[in-house]
């Protein structure tokens, strides 16, 4: 059996709204766009909705709208995908990361709030990691200082306290590239109560247009960041479906906590009960003691008995063990591949990233919570329509995986 990573799931209903555009001859900036911005705006109860080509250009929108500038701080978890922090330097701003709590994955609410204590001005971008809301009653900074922008791009739905994510911030983002929930194909989307925000950002995707949106009268700089009309119409049809496909998924993710709850090799996220995920991508996490089997780890890894950061005297040990675990996960991810189940790594920490170490001199023990679940987790397969059985069969194989490394 092969069962592929992710999948969209698309009906005829949808397809009838694509073409319908094909056959209007309106295919950009028409009554789609409209309608689909509409939807997302009553769903979240906001204001405003813009809609975009990507969840990455929505956060640079959202960070230029609230004027961002050069020389300023972002302050981000670096155990996410990598516009998160990208679009702090699309404007030659400085990223400060922040390591992560080692069971939900989340920024680690003690390190931040102690980070933002310090500072006199930053933009903090809050990412709810695979659709995991952070625990924003715990975040303690002060409101003229400290500017709060959401990453929810792969948690469209989730609620924290009976409240969706993406409204906690001056404005928050969501994306729609065909691994998450809903899709446009390409797409993201800004929400905010902001009309300030509101009018920016929509100028600003679209050629900074002015608000009377004259096709050749540009108010300021802009950029092509508009979504087109036929991924508006998916995007329109899967709003409607939105609440459908996330019961879809949570039971998916309950079948896989089921599967795997006798199976103490593999650690699956923590749920914290503040909150109801949306269900992007499923992450499983090999047992650091299990690994420690095979390989020869010092007692102070396996027991995550280590500081903030590691200390000088301490790197080299740490670097050597950390790339250990991860060829021990790669051996673990071929074999899962050669079965028929795609898995990936998820995700690399972004400060290990080449041109972050270069530009800012990240190295490893510098965040070793996100270093060392990073070297421990992968994605299994995941998505609305994975059956029953293939579920199975991705738990099956992933046993045999096990044992195929035991011996
Ligand atoms: C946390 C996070 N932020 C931003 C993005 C960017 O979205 P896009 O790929 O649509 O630009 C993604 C997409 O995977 C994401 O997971």
């Amino acid at each position: 059996m092969k069962v592929p990573l992710s999948s969209p799931d698309i009906t005829d209903f949808e397809i009838n709204f694509v073409n319908d555009v094909l056959k209007s001859n309106q295919l950009a900036l028409g009554p789609y766009l409209n309608m689909f911005e509409e939807k997302i705006k009553k769903y979240f109860g906001v204001k405003y909705a813009i809609a975009v080509n990507s969840g990455t250009s929505a956060l640079h929108l959202i960070l230029k709208a609230m004027e961002f500038k050069r020389g300023d701080k972002l302050i981000t978890t670096p155990f996410t995908f990598i516009s998160s922090s990208n679009v702090a330097l699309y404007e030659d701003g400085i990223v400060e990361f922040v390591d992560i709590d080692k069971d939900d994955y989340n920024i680690s609410i003690p390190l931040l709030n102690k980070k933002l204590k310090d500072l006199d001005r930053a933009f903090f971008m809050g990412v709810d990691i695979f659709g995991q809301s952070l625990d924003w009653d715990s975040i303690d900074y002060d409101k003229n200082k400290i500017f709060i922008i959401e990453d929810s791009c792969e948690a469209i739905g989730a609620e924290y306290k009976g409240k969706k994510v993406g409204t906690f911030g001056k404005a928050g983002t969501f994306a729609f590239y065909p691994n998450k929930q809903i899709t446009t194909g390409e797409g993201g989307i800004v929400i905010t109560d902001c009309e300030d925000i509101y009018k920016k950002c929509k100028s600003m995707s679209n050629q900074g247009r002015g608000d009377d949106m004259q096709w050749l009268e540009h108010v300021r700089i802009g950029f092509n960041y508009r979504m087109d009309e036929m991924s508006a119409a998916l995007g329109y049809g899967q709003m409607i479906r939105l609440d459908e496909i996330l019961k879809k998924r949570s039971l998916i993710a309950e079948n896989y906590y089921d599967l795997f709850s006798e199976e103490k090799r593999i650690v699956l996220p923590k749920i914290n009960n503040f909150n109801i995920p949306s269900w992007f991508v499923f992450v499983i996490r090999l047992d650091l003691n299990w690994v420690s089997n095979f390989l020869d780890l010092p007692e102070w890894i396996i027991n995550f008995d280590f500081s903030e950061r590691i200390e000088s005297d301490k790197r080299d040990v740490w670097s050597k063990n950390i790339f250990k675990v991860q060829n021990f996960l790669n051996d673990f991810i071929n074999k899962l591949t050669l079965k028929g189940v795609q898995c990936k790594n998820y995700f690399k920490p972004v400060h290990t990233q080449k041109f972050y170490r270069e530009k800012f001199g990240f190295e490893y023990g510098d965040f070793p919570i996100t270093e060392l679940i990073s070297s421990l987790t992968i994605a299994i397969p995941f998505f609305t329509n994975l059956t029953f059985e293939e579920q199975v069969y991705v738990f099956e194989s992933i046993k045999e995986v096990l044992g195929e490394m035991e011996v």
